[in-house]
């Protein structure tokens, strides 16, 4: 069976669409309607008019979607595929943090579950975060959770006094500065990008510090450049479709991490065949309780008027 042919058909079929992150393996990213980071992936699941949503991403992701769209079925490829931040923070502990630093504003970002959303004022994105922080009156003590890197890259740019879940990311904390002072010893040309979830001492060598989209956006401004990336895998499958000619160098990453290279095994989780059968069967299913659905909505929509 031509799988790409059979997703396409039933997409349309059931009046679906398929929402994909850059993380993404190449083949799935080709079949989505729509590939973006976090916050463009949130925009378009608030705004679709689809009756089914496949995410092609990680849970977190697809459940964001589901809040955003109660009355809509939201399927995951994979339901095992977490994210070693999200999975860092949970709601009873969590709600003993906030009680331990009262009168704080929680922001949150958005790879969290829905009970941490919930227990939020207001989410944000990498994308976002530093407009969100900024949009909280200066004298307001802030708690961010539940990515301690971006909280301190945040830090850094504002200023704010912020009390920090410690959280990370497996892959972003993978890279190796060692070896990233011996690459860029082979390529003094290259300029370095890195995402907000890399620890600080591999920010301190980037030029440009983003999203996923703002990586993307950066190189396309400058294409002739050489680039060395700091951020998951995937990425590189759609900037080579969009720069061609650019050379491109994943971030290496130490031996002695759980990640052997920068890929998030949980967004790997998800392939072209679990995507074939969750559209066809139309499971797995993101199902939310609806009260936590409408305390996790507020602190979405909030982000999304602010960004
Ligand atoms: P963005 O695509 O929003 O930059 O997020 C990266 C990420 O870690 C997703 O898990
Ligand atoms: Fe989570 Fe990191 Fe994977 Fe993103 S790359 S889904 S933050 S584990």
């Amino acid at each position: 069976m031509d799988l790409a042919k059979e997703i396409s058909r039933l997409k349309q079929e059931k009046n679906a669409v398929i929402l994909a992150h850059y993380y993404q393996i190449p083949e799935i990213q080709d079949l989505a309607d729509y590939v973006g980071d976090s916050l463009g992936l949130s925009r378009v699941a608030a705004e679709t008019t689809a009756d089914m949503i496949v995410f092609a991403g990680v849970h977190f992701m697809a459940e964001t979607a589901k809040i955003l769209n109660p009355d809509k079925k939201v399927v995951l490829p994979d339901l095992n595929a977490g994210c070693s931040l999200a999975d860092s923070c949970h709601p009873d502990d969590f709600e003993t943090f906030i009680k331990q630093h009262p009168d704080h504003t929680v922001i949150t970002y958005v790879n969290c579950s829905a009970g941490i959303k919930a227990l939020s004022d207001v989410v944000c994105t990498s994308s976002n975060a530093i407009t969100v922080v900024n949009s909280i009156p200066e004298d307001q003590p802030i708690i961010f959770a539940p990515d301690r890197n971006l909280g301190k890259y945040i830090i850094s740019k504002t200023g704010r006094d912020m009390k920090l879940w410690d959280g990370s990311c497996m892959v972003h904390e993978a890279f190796s500065l060692e070896k990233l002072n011996r690459l860029r010893e082979l390529h003094p040309d290259a300029v370095i990008i890195a995402h907000p979830e890399s620890e600080s001492h591999i920010l301190a060598t980037a030029a440009y510090i983003g999203s996923t989209a703002g990586m993307i956006k950066y190189i396309k401004d400058q294409p002739e450049k050489k680039y060395l990336v700091g951020t998951e895998a995937g990425i590189l499958h759609q900037l080579r479709k969009e720069v061609p000619g650019t050379q491109l160098i994943p971030l290496p990453v130490s031996e002695n991490n759980s990640c052997a290279c920068s890929e998030c095994a949980y967004m790997k989780l998800n392939t072209l065949q679990k995507l074939h059968a969750c559209l066809q069967d139309e499971t797995p299913e993101i199902v939310l309780d609806k009260a936590l659905q409408e305390r996790a909505l507020q602190p979405i929509e909030r982000m999304l008027e602010l960004s």
